[in-house]
């Protein structure tokens, strides 16, 4: 049998048989929620609501699966473009999402932060945030993360003005900059690079989604919609995904081996 990477971190379940080679860090691009309600004469919101439901299922198949970084975008930076009412829905199920998974994150060992620019979110949510974040804070079986009022290149630019003021202030030295000394400056540091990264209801598109941490991750797209994805849908993804030859750029290629994580 094919060794399981070192990188997974304290599972309490042994994950599945057929998942020989998990994603140490999974990525999902949560798509097709309107799209859902529309084909059922539905209100859009509806559609959320469903997809709320979709976001409950993931969190605890990755939790059972022993994926140790679950990552899910929530609410995009362009999205605030949406309507009033459509926005305000999103907030609502957000802070209801909190309210009623808070326990049950705390029992399951998972840790949850949310990243992206929180100056725009409500005050009841950004309060929310605050408090489940430090109250999962000991978490260490599974790391969730919210992307939620995030754009990949906003994240991009912020942590090069930070740098950026660093190096002005004489704290670091522009010339020997590296990669991982940058990456330090994101809001998602701390998290390794996505392994796999999956989107929902056919489009095929990253949409401004971790732009800087996905340059080798492995792409999954599937038709659809989030509404409906459940454990099967995942488990497709996730075998598909250990078929996957990942080189890094370099020669040769054996096996969907990971990235290499780095616990925070
Ligand atoms: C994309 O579907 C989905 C979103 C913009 C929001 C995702 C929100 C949820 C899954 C529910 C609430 C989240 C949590 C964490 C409780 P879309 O509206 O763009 O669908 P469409 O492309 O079919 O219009």
């Amino acid at each position: 049998m094919i060794s399981k990477p070192d990188t997974m971190g304290p599972r309490t379940r042994e994950a599945p048989d057929w998942l020989v080679r998990p994603p140490v860090h999974l990525a999902i691009i949560m798509d097709g929620n309107g799209r859902w309600a529309q084909k059922r004469h539905l209100p859009r919101v509806a559609g959320h609501r469903q997809g709320a439901q979709s976001v409950r299922r993931t969190v605890t198949a990755c939790r059972a699966w022993g994926i140790r970084y679950l990552t899910l975008y929530a609410f995009s930076w362009e999205n605030w473009k949406r309507s009033r009412l459509e926005v305000d829905a999103l907030m609502h199920l957000l802070e209801d999402y909190l309210d009623r998974e808070e326990s049950l994150m705390i029992e399951k060992s998972i840790r949850f932060r949310a990243i992206g620019d929180r100056s725009r979110l409500p005050q009841s949510v950004l309060r929310r945030l605050e408090q489940v974040e430090a109250s999962t804070g000991r978490g260490v079986a599974m790391d969730l993360t919210l992307a939620l009022s995030y754009s990949g290149r906003e994240e991009i630019l912020a942590a090069a003005r930070r740098m950026a003021s660093d190096a002005i202030a004489g704290k670091i030295d522009p010339a020997a900059i590296s990669q991982e000394d940058f990456g330090r400056y994101f809001d998602s540091s701390g998290l390794p690079p996505p392994d796999l990264l999956v989107r929902t209801s056919g489009e095929y598109r990253v949409s401004n989604f971790l732009l800087w941490q996905i340059a080798y991750t492995e792409l999954y797209f599937t038709g659809v919609y989030w509404p409906d994805f459940g454990e099967e849908d995942l488990k497709q993804a996730l075998l598909d995904f250990q078929e996957r030859q990942r080189r890094f750029g370099a020669e040769g290629g054996t096996s969907a081996v990971t990235s290499g994580a780095t616990e925070r």
